[in-house]
């Protein structure tokens, strides 16, 4: 009897920290609060809402994992966990999520044709000193994608910066080689284009337009 009330535990212990778990990566930004009666059904807009809640919560995942565990246990930390925060905000907004560039460092975010046309247009617009902003298109089917830079800021250095400079630091270097042997996600200057969000609205997506109720997680 005492054994099986200390599996029943077990199980719903375990339980209960899945569900805490996938809390936590939900609320680690704001997102909680965003109002989805704000969804408009205009793929700029609403792009750019996910795109600005989307970084936001990134850049904590940086910040918060550095503070915890080191910049060394912070890339196994998101080499960890990246992905699972790309799909539990994309269930939250009922779009697909991507997160791409010209030099990767995880092979599974490799662009595929269409991410490669925008990131090699978006790289010669950089080039010759235009603004980058987001940009969409929409399908015959009814879907559409909408693309964002994601530019270089100080606190990227540390993991993506310029080597001989000394950016990364040698033990942090060694655990990226570890994780990444392929790895060219490196020698980027601040402000520098590091890459694209790619945020993919499905068709049903537009048939949300004014629902006060959060999307299905
Ligand atoms: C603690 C180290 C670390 C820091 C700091 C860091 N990154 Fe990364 N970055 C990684 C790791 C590890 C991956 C691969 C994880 C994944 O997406 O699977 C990655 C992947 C990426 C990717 C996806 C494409 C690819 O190369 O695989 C982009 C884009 C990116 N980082 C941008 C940034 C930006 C912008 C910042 C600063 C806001 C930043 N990173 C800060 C470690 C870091």
């Amino acid at each position: 009897m005492k054994k099986a009330l200390i599996a029943i535990g077990i199980i719903v212990g375990t339980a209960y920290a899945c569900q805490q778990n996938q809390k936590e990566a939900v609320s680690r930004s704001e997102v909680k609060h965003f109002d989805v009666s704000k969804y408009t059904g205009n793929i700029n807009v609403d792009g750019r809402m996910i795109i600005a809640e989307v970084s936001k919560a990134f850049e904590e995942m940086y910040t918060e994992a550095i503070e915890k565990h080191g910049t060394v246990g912070a890339v196994d930390y998101c080499a960890e966990n990246a992905f699972d925060l790309l799909d539990s905000l994309g269930h939250y907004y009922g779009v697909g999520l991507k997160r791409t560039s010209l030099r990767i460092r995880n092979p599974e975010n490799k662009p595929d044709t269409l991410d490669l046309a925008v990131l090699n247009n978006m790289r010669n617009l950089g080039e010759e000193g235009v603004e980058l902003t987001p940009m969409s298109m929409k399908f015959s089917g009814g879907d559409g994608i909408l693309y964002a830079p994601i530019k270089m800021q100080p606190m990227c250095l540390q993991c993506h910066g310029i080597k001989m400079r000394g950016d990364i630091k040698d033990d942090v270097w060694a655990k990226i080689r570890e994780r990444y042997p392929e790895d060219v996600a490196y020698d980027y200057n601040t402000n520098e284009l590091r890459g694209i969000w790619g945020v993919y609205f499905p068709a049903e997506y537009w048939a949300r337009k004014g629902r006060v109720d959060m999307p299905e997680m």
